[in-house]
């Protein structure tokens, strides 16, 4: 750093130098408090959707593809693609189909160790080998997206990332501005 130089250091560059916890369960503790911390006075829903999607494929090795489908509104039973950090996902998938649809249809997580093994699961990435997906609720319970998590490795996820998924959801997206 230049002698007498002013930096200006945002929470955000702040987070991408930030050690985080090996054990999984710390880890999701810190960048839920790391995403509350960038996101407060932040009500725009791209923009806490993007700041999710972000700071959690980047704090997470075992996350390939990490994103939002968005319920349309216009078709209501109709996912489309919001922001995402990824190889290129599939545009519109339909409420029931594959493991987002599974999860929009049911409005449960949906944890699968073995995508091959689910029924109508969509290979967006034929890279991707087990999946969380965890339903998005506004904060009058509509469901708004779903939350999608894909590995690259068989049985990437349990019970951790399902409880601190749908904690750090809840945490972002059912609350009133
Ligand atoms: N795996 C998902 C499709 C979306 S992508 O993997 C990005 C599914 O079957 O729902």
């Amino acid at each position: 750093m230049r002698k007498g130089a002013r930096y200006i250091t945002t929470m955000a560059e702040a987070f991408n130098d930030l050690a985080l916890p090996a054990d999984k369960a710390d880890r999701y503790a810190t960048v839920a408090g790391e995403i509350a911390s960038v996101l407060e006075g932040e009500p725009n829903r791209v923009a806490r959707m993007a700041t999710v999607a972000s700071m959690l494929a980047n704090s997470f090795a075992h996350y390939f593809w990490t994103g939002f489908y968005v319920v349309d509104e216009a078709k209501g039973d109709e996912l489309v693609v919001g922001p995402y950090q990824g190889t290129l996902g599939c545009m519109r998938i339909a409420f029931g189909r594959g493991v987002c649809g599974a999860a929009a249809a049911s409005r449960q997580t949906q944890l699968v160790a073995d995508v091959h093994a689910f029924p109508g699961h969509i290979a967006c990435d034929s890279r991707s080998a087990s999946e969380i997906v965890a339903p998005v609720f506004d904060a009058d319970g509509r469901l708004i997206a779903v939350f999608d998590v894909d590995s690259e490795t068989p049985a990437a996820f349990d019970d951790v990332d399902r409880e601190w998924l749908e904690r750090i959801l809840a945490q972002v997206f059912s609350k009133s501005f």
